[in-house]
């Protein structure tokens, strides 16, 4: 079933230019529109909401972080975020005037199942991102958007988060547009910049060299920090999880422009710290944050586009990206993060498709 591959991981990886295409081609109309199928959010539904809010565990949630910046930006509505497990517990502010979407995987989590029935118990409207055709969270949900991701064996979730960036995308796409609060010019670049991410996926995948060169010099190390600002914070979060889940190696992510309020107390000579920055609207800001950690020794690798070749004069090593808009470089960044991870945990003799202390799905609390 791996199909050649040494790890179900390494296979899901290589199945997202895939996946990434099926889900986005099977919303768009011949001209180019998002259509939500079997999914009833009319104009008058989306114009009566005042808020949404994002709920999952884990990577999912990591998603919904995209989630919320790309569908405040274009669809002009106030998002929160929340990890189902704070959400049910909390008494949060939800009503009818509430679109709530849980994002799973499995469908099966618990506590995003627990929250989904106490937003619906307040009257939202909820809206799943599933994989998993039937799962319970689809079951339960007033209407399901399916990532087209295939089955994701490896407990490290790879596939099913970049589907799930690629519905976040087409859903912010949807409401901005059947609200009417979308320049047209606008909409149309972001979905051509989408039509493009599996292609540029595909040549990124096919060379691996620079990630392999990392993960030999690094692999031995106990403790990283991810930065990033914007939208690369959300991917570090992701990219952390994913390293440390797999490698067991201590792995922290921070919003970049935090590190001085006091995580930097812990960067020391040789501390390595990877550096997301493809956000042409914050590279110089992250310029700043790579130097502050560097003056203070530690070992930094940039992940920038091939334009930003400049993080070459601050950063020790750069992983680079194709060029893209600012606001889609999470379906690309997150790939060399995913492999990086991988290797790296390969190379420390770890069970990479069953880490230990995990399972799949999480249906207890
Ligand atoms: O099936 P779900 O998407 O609801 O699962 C949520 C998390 O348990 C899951 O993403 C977990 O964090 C992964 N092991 C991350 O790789």
């Amino acid at each position: 079933e791996k199909e050649g591959y040494d790890h179900f991981m390494l296979k899901e990886i290589y199945e997202q230019p895939k996946g990434i295409h099926e889900t986005l081609n099977r919303r768009l109309d011949e001209n180019g529109i998002v259509k939500l199928d079997g999914i009833s959010l009319t104009k008058e539904d989306l114009e009566g909401f005042n808020k949404v809010y994002i709920v999952a565990c884990g990577t999912a949630y990591h998603a919904g972080l995209v989630g919320k910046y790309i569908i405040e930006k274009l669809a002009k509505i106030p998002v929160e975020v929340d990890v189902a497990s704070e959400f049910r517990y909390r008494d949060p502010f939800v009503d009818d005037k509430t679109l709530f979407i849980a994002i799973s995987q499995s469908g099966e989590t618990l506590d995003t199942l627990a929250a989904l029935r106490e937003a619906k118990n307040k009257g939202a409207r909820i809206l799943s991102v599933v994989n998993v055709v039937g799962s319970s969270v689809a079951r339960e949900s007033d209407d399901v958007f399916y990532t087209w991701a295939g089955p994701e064996i490896a407990v490290a979730s790879t596939k099913a988060y970049t589907t799930q960036l690629m519905c976040m995308y087409l859903i912010a796409l949807y409401m901005g547009h059947t609200k009417g609060v979308i320049d047209m010019e606008l909409y149309h670049r972001y979905i051509d910049e989408l039509q493009k991410v599996p292609d540029k996926l595909r040549d990124m995948l096919a060379d691996e060299t620079t990630l392999m060169e990392i993960a030999k010099e690094q692999y031995k190390l106990e403790q990283v920090f991810f930065i990033g600002r914007g939208l690369d914070s959300a991917v570090s979060f992701e990219g952390s999880l994913k390293l440390k889940e797999i490698s067991y190696i201590n792995s922290f992510a921070i919003a970049a422009g935090e590190l001085k309020h006091g995580t930097i107390a812990l960067i020391e000579p040789g501390t390595l710290v990877l550096a997301l920055a493809t956000q042409d609207r914050l590279f110089e800001k992250m310029l700043s944050n790579i130097q502050e950690v560097k003056a203070r020794g530690a070992y930094v690798i940039g992940l920038a586009k091939e334009g930003n070749r400049d993080i070459e004069k601050q950063a020790n090593r750069v992983i680079y990206i194709p060029d893209c808009m600012d606001d889609i470089a999470p379906l690309l960044s997150v790939v060399p993060l995913q492999l990086l991870a991988y290797n790296i945990a390969k190379l420390r003799g770890c069970d990479i498709d069953k880490p230990k202390n995990l399972a799949k799905s999480v249906t207890v609390e």
